[in-house]
């Protein structure tokens, strides 16, 4: 709880993409993400899966997923994920996403503690435009309020462990 009212009280006083451009982002529920993707392969494989790590950061969570293609998507440390995992990367930010789409379809797209950063003005026609590349999207988040307003995707799956919660939805279609 400390980190994160010490990354709230950064946001005041720096812009987003001043933060996530100019600090070395270490997610401090890293232990619990690893745990919860650990016990949802046990349910879902991600053998030699395309999958796009939106909102990647540094890379954390994409080397979770050795097995898998990864391409990391995110406006502020794309340069830095190049380096770090030697993945392809987007620089997409949501609204670019919204407005020109994603590079192609993909198995799976995660996104790890950056929906809470989505505003809610965008979430529909987001969820919209991922459900378009992809059919399956597995959001994890400690902030309840992210998974409000998933319009056109059916929850699937869902577990918890220390506060982190993984949530595993498919398109309404299928
Ligand atoms: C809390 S970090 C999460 C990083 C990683 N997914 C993890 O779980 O450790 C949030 C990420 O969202 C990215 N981000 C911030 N604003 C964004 C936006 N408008 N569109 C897309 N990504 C954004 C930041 O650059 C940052 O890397």
């Amino acid at each position: 709880m400390k980190t994160e009212n010490h990354i709230r009280n950064i946001y005041k006083n720096l812009s987003i993409e001043d933060y996530y451009q100019n600090h070395d982002y270490h997610n401090p529920h890293f232990g619990n993400i690893e745990y919860l993707i650990d016990e949802f392969k046990n349910i879902k494989t991600f053998d030699n899966k395309n999958i796009l790590d939106l909102c990647c950061g540094n890379g954390e969570i994409s080397n979770l997923f050795q097995e898998s293609f990864v391409t990391g998507c995110d406006p502020y440390t794309f340069e830095k994920y190049k380096l770090k995992t030697n993945n392809d990367c987007l620089s997409k930010s949501f609204l670019d996403i919204i407005k020109t789409g994603l590079d192609k379809e993909y198995d799976f797209i995660i996104c790890s503690y950056g929906l809470h950063l989505c505003d809610n003005s965008l979430k529909s026609n987001l969820m919209y435009t991922l459900s378009q590349y992809t059919n399956n999207l597995i959001i994890i988040t400690s902030n309840d309020n992210c998974i409000k307003n998933i319009n056109w995707w059916n929850l699937i799956h869902f577990s918890e462990f220390n506060r982190t919660k993984l949530f595993y939805f498919t398109t309404k279609s299928i």
